[in-house]
């Protein structure tokens, strides 16, 4: 290139010229050309000039929001939107400042300079930090039990990092799965932990999107109590002895029972050869027609047969 320029010094001439009254390399910076900001925070666009300007304006979204001049004089259509030189007695550069930036500003943020300078276009990102909230609250579990924890985050934009810890430390990302759904021109996430429960425990669940200084956060106990299983082999054992002193009640039970049978049988017997024996004098007393034996009515067999009393006694009656 300055080989063909020296080989045409009057093009170069021309360019120099040129230059010195800003007519052609006329051209300007806008910084950053990408901006991601947290909602409500503060963001600033530097325009750099390299000549001399006039009037310059800003435009968010489409919509002019700022002209200012090279000499300071400045309208906005609110507070919200201010330039300002960005070192006084430095016409070249204007820092243009949106306060309170929310998700209407997002999006193209144009510098326009009159003249040949033309425009230049940024991108503002704005991000939203939503809520989390670890469903249920505080949580109470056997030993070894299986936990699931729900934590979900509302009103995030972009989609957010969502993370656990448990005692400050963080938890394996193996065991949690978070899904996202859109809500209107928000995020809503929801993720899931899944672990055996081994002691006491604060478990603490995070979102955060990159502008967020700190991320928020939701945090439960769990308690951890013995498990049931102790109580079944306690309950087991409480069964089997007292079934087994049960056991032997019973078997003493039977051989008590048994013992006062067989006294009661040899009871019998001698009651039996008393009765019989008392009998036989009875019936040796019978002969006496007068005695009546205890339990026997006064009509006894022995009267039908041995005295021929039924057909007699008819007998005599007619
Ligand atoms: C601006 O950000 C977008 C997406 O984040 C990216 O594709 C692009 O390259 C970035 N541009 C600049 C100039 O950094
Ligand atoms: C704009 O320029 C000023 C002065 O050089 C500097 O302090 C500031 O950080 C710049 N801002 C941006 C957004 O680049
Ligand atoms: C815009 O005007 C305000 C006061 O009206 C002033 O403080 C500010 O410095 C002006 N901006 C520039 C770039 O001069
Ligand atoms: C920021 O904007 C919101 C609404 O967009 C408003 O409620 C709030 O008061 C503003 N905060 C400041 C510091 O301007
Ligand atoms: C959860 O447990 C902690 C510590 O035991 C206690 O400070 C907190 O109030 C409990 N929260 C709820 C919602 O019960
Ligand atoms: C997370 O768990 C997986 C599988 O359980 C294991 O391979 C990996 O090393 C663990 N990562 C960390 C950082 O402990
Ligand atoms: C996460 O999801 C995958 C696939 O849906 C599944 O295989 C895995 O078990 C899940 N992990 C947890 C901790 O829920
Ligand atoms: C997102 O979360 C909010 C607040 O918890 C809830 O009202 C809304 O229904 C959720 N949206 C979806 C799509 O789940």
């Amino acid at each position: 290139m300055s080989a063909s320029w020296r080989s045409q010094p009057n093009l170069l001439l021309v360019c120099l010229f040129l230059s010195a009254t800003g007519a052609v390399s006329e051209q300007f910076q806008l910084e950053p050309l990408n901006a991601t900001v947290l909602h409500g925070s503060a963001v600033r666009f530097n325009a750099t000039v390299q000549g001399a300007w006039k009037i310059m304006t800003w435009s968010v979204g489409g919509l002019l929001v700022t002209t200012v001049t090279d000499i300071g004089d400045n309208i906005s259509i609110s507070e919200q939107f201010s330039p300002r030189f960005c070192s006084s007695g430095d016409t070249s550069c204007v820092e243009f400042t949106i306060q309170n930036v929310t998700r209407s500003e997002g999006g193209a943020v144009t510098c326009f300079v009159q003249g040949n300078y033309g425009s230049k276009t940024a991108q503002l990102y704005v991000q939203e930090s939503g809520t989390v909230n670890i469903m249920g609250g505080n949580v109470t579990v056997a030993q070894d039990e299986q936990v699931e924890l729900q934590c979900v985050s509302s009103k995030w934009f972009p989609i957010p990092t969502v993370s656990w810890t448990w005692n400050s430390e963080a938890v394996n990302s193996s065991l949690y799965n978070t899904t996202s759904m859109a809500d209107g021109d928000f995020f809503n996430c929801t993720s899931v932990l899944k672990f055996q429960a081994v002691r006491d425990t604060q478990i603490e669940c995070r979102a955060t999107v990159e502008t967020l200084a700190s991320p928020q956060s939701s945090s439960v106990y769990l308690e951890v109590v013995p498990k049931p299983t102790d109580w079944t082999v306690l309950i087991a054992v409480v069964v089997s002895i007292g079934s087994f002193a049960l056991l032997v009640l019973l078997i003493i039970g039977i051989i008590f029972c048994y013992k006062r049978r067989k006294e009661k049988k040899t009871k019998y017997e001698d009651e039996m050869s008393r009765r019989v024996r008392t009998q036989s004098q009875i019936s040796t007393v019978q002969e006496n027609p007068g005695y009546v034996p205890e339990g026997q009515t006064s009509v006894t067999p022995t009267d039908f047969t041995d005295s021929g009393f039924f057909p007699g006694k008819w007998l005599h009656f007619f």
